[in-house]
């Protein structure tokens, strides 16, 4: 075996080329560069983050507007219970992202979606279920469950006809969450088909501690969780992610006993990707001393974004209303309280360090998060006339992970 394509992913009764793109909201990995992937012959993620402002930005639909509508005499208002989702709305939503997008596939590979468990929108369990209920509906070929420990997420289908065919995944960054996921689903017997084990080198947010993420690596926790499913005679795929930045590299997991590799940064910049053109050069830019790992997310968790994203620092209104897909169960947000106190310093401009508007600073593309190897990716492309860097397709990252050999990059031809 020298090179990643010399092994497949067998899921589901199908053969897939060993690479997944992950979810990367928000409309990072949007319907053009997941259908990519797709057609490669690979599994690509869509994203739930922000569904109903991703469905207005592709399909026309008015989600947003109608929500401010609804809710707008209200913003002066600092908990924000009253602005619940409407749940048909985010189900179409959903659904309207996953069909639209599955309507357009071509070739071997599948459109998976990315659903993610802390995005608690004023209503976790219900506004979870909607999401769901609406990829299912949309026809999605896998669900990867993300950010949190779904131990109930299962069960908010068993009802849905397509629970049984599609792909169910679960992403882990340790065992200890495995084995409780697992015991949740003896429940409603399904186990999932596969699991994405995602070390402490990834981008978006992080299933590690701010202090301690550097004692961690991602073989060390591959191997634990391949033995642990082994002992336990289960015989299911094991996917790592986060920080594998070439084909050689991949492999290697490959050669420990994974079945695929799942990754992301690398696809960040590149043509299909939606990041806007300038920020895509501004990754490419990155040093190793610009990325860092901070507190600045309402979530709670840490997320591992570029020291130059816009939206550090930044003070605009919270817009809750509007968006509010962070708003926990009973209507709060950290940045809506921190706005509340700085608001009353009377500061000609309002600055918050210590948080962001995570939905409206994500939905303009200002938060930029990423992996810790991204201060590599101005090694993957050509430098133009004029020193800006060479935009990939995403048939150019896919295939260099896919063929090259060794810690070899191979660059795309140059434009
Ligand atoms: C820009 C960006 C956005 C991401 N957004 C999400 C997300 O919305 N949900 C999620 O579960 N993971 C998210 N991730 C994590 C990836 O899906 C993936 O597992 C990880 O980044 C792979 O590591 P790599 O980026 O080093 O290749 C994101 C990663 C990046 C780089």
């Amino acid at each position: 075996m020298k090179r990643l394509d010399d092994t497949r992913l067998m899921l589901g009764g199908k053969e897939y080329i060993p690479i997944m793109i992950g979810g990367m909201g928000v409309d990072i990995s949007k319907p053009e560069l997941v259908l990519e992937g797709a057609r490669l012959g690979g599994i690509a993620h869509l994203s739930d983050a922000l569904i109903c402002a991703v469905s207005d930005r592709h399909y026309k639909t008015d989600f947003v507007k109608q929500r401010f509508r609804k809710y707008r005499e209200m913003a002066h208002e600092e908990n924000k219970s009253f602005a619940q989702f409407d749940l048909e709305a985010v189900r179409e939503a959903t659904r309207l992202l996953v069909a639209n997008t599955m309507d357009q596939k071509k070739g071997e590979g599948a459109v998976f979606i990315n659903l993610m468990e802390k995005l608690t929108m004023n209503n976790p369990r219900e506004t979870l279920r909607a999401r769901l209920l609406g990829s299912l509906d949309g026809g999605v070929e896998g669900i990867s469950l993300g950010a949190g420990l779904h131990l109930g997420s299962l069960e908010l289908i068993k009802d849905h006809p397509r629970f049984r065919d599609v792909q169910i995944g679960i992403i882990v960054s340790s065992v200890r969450a495995l084995k409780l996921f697992l015991k949740r689903t003896m429940k409603v017997n399904r186990p999932p088909d596969y699991v994405v084990v995602e070390g402490p080198l990834a981008g978006g947010h992080l299933g590690f501690g701010i202090e301690d993420w550097q004692q961690y690596d991602l073989k060390t926790i591959m191997q634990e969780v391949i033995d642990f499913l082994k002992e336990q005679d289960f015989n299911i795929p094991v996917i790592p992610a986060g920080g594998i930045f070439t084909g050689g590299e991949g492999l290697e997991f490959i050669r420990m006993g994974a079945s695929a590799i799942q990754v992301a940064t690398r696809f960040t910049v590149a043509e299909e990707s939606g990041l806007p053109e300038k920020t895509k050069q501004a990754y490419f830019k990155a040093e190793e001393q610009d990325i860092e790992i901070n507190l600045i997310s309402p979530t709670g968790y840490p997320m591992r974004m570029l020291k130059q994203s816009p939206c550090i620092g930044g003070g605009i209104k919270p817009n809750c209303e509007s968006m509010g897909y962070v708003l926990d169960r009973s209507g709060n947000c950290p940045y809506v309280q921190a706005y509340k106190e700085a608001e009353t310093l009377n500061q000609e401009k309002v600055s918050i360090k210590e948080k962001t508007c995570l939905c409206t600073q994500m939905r303009g593309h200002n938060t930029w998060t990423c992996g810790q190897k991204a201060y590599r990716l101005k090694e993957t492309t050509n430098v133009l006339a004029d020193g800006s860097y060479q935009v990939p397709k995403v048939e150019d990252v896919f295939n260099d992970y896919r063929f090259s050999e060794g810690n070899m990059i191979n660059l795309p031809k140059p434009d």
